[in-house]
């Protein structure tokens, strides 16, 4: 049952559901929907950024506050050689389209990870991105590319440990907020619900501090076949689950 129909952010906002403020999505099957119709990999990717355009615009029309989509993992270089170059080419070619993209959403958009090793072209649209929607107040798109948790958990640890021996505060300072701090999603909530399409049960280096106490939904459809009606099925499952936080 869609609880979530098609509309603008005043109708769902009268809806009683209960709405994750941050949603994750491991956009994952991209690869298995291209093999199934014996098309090379590269056409899942494309077909997954459709899905990523279409299911982003949703999120940001039911209002949702945050949204982080995982686009490429730091361990996504292990990949061959052309597939990451073709990843390369569409991130290139979406970002080049993408401030046009969420303009009338007003949608922030962020990167998470570690920028250094994309080409300078890459790294000049998402600066430029980040840049020119950082005064938009919609939902904040965050999206992940070469990010891994445990990279950002390290990077974490180093710069508070530089602050500590720069003087800035002291070990008896650090606690879960100050740390949080340092994470790439410094000053975000948590996300309340992960979705990971495709049917796999692992959690993949994503976001592994933020998640502590998210809820879980997996779902069968590959990524490129995911569709606003399943975002609802998750929206509706994570309606029902009951957070309790470690207490009772
Ligand atoms: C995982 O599926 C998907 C990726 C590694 C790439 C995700 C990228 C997109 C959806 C492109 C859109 C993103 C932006 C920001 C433009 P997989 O290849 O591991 O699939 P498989 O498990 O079926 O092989």
């Amino acid at each position: 049952m869609a609880l979530f129909g098609i509309g603008k952010k005043k109708d769902k906002t009268e809806s009683n559901i209960i709405l994750p403020k941050h949603i994750g999505i491991i956009m994952d099957g991209n690869g298995r929907w291209a093999k199934k119709r014996g098309l090379p990999r590269k056409a899942g990717h494309s077909a997954g950024t459709k899905t990523f355009r279409k299911i982003t615009r949703y999120c940001s029309d039911i209002g949702i506050k945050y949204l982080t989509v995982y686009a490429f993992s730091t361990e996504n270089w292990k990949r061959p050689h052309d597939e990451v170059e073709s990843l390369m080419k569409l991130f290139k070619s979406y970002l080049e389209e993408a401030l046009e993209d969420f303009k009338d959403d007003s949608i922030v958009v962020k990167f998470i990870g570690d920028k250094t090793p994309f080409s300078d072209d890459l790294r000049k649209l998402m600066t430029e991105n980040e840049e020119s929607s950082k005064y938009r107040d919609g939902m904040v798109l965050n999206i992940a590319m070469n990010y891994g948790s445990r990279s950002e958990i390290v990077r974490a640890v180093k710069n508070i440990c530089n602050d500590v021996k720069d003087g800035k505060f002291g070990t008896e300072d650090i606690d879960e907020s100050l740390f949080s701090d340092y994470l790439y999603t410094a000053g975000q909530p948590d996300p309340d619900l992960i979705i990971r399409p495709s049917g796999e049960h692992r959690i993949s280096n994503f976001l592994l501090w933020q998640s502590a106490y998210t809820e879980f939904v997996i779902m069968n459809k590959l990524w490129p076949d995911f569709d606003k009606s399943d975002l609802d099925e998750a929206l509706n499952i994570y309606a029902q689950r009951n957070r309790r936080f470690g207490g009772v």
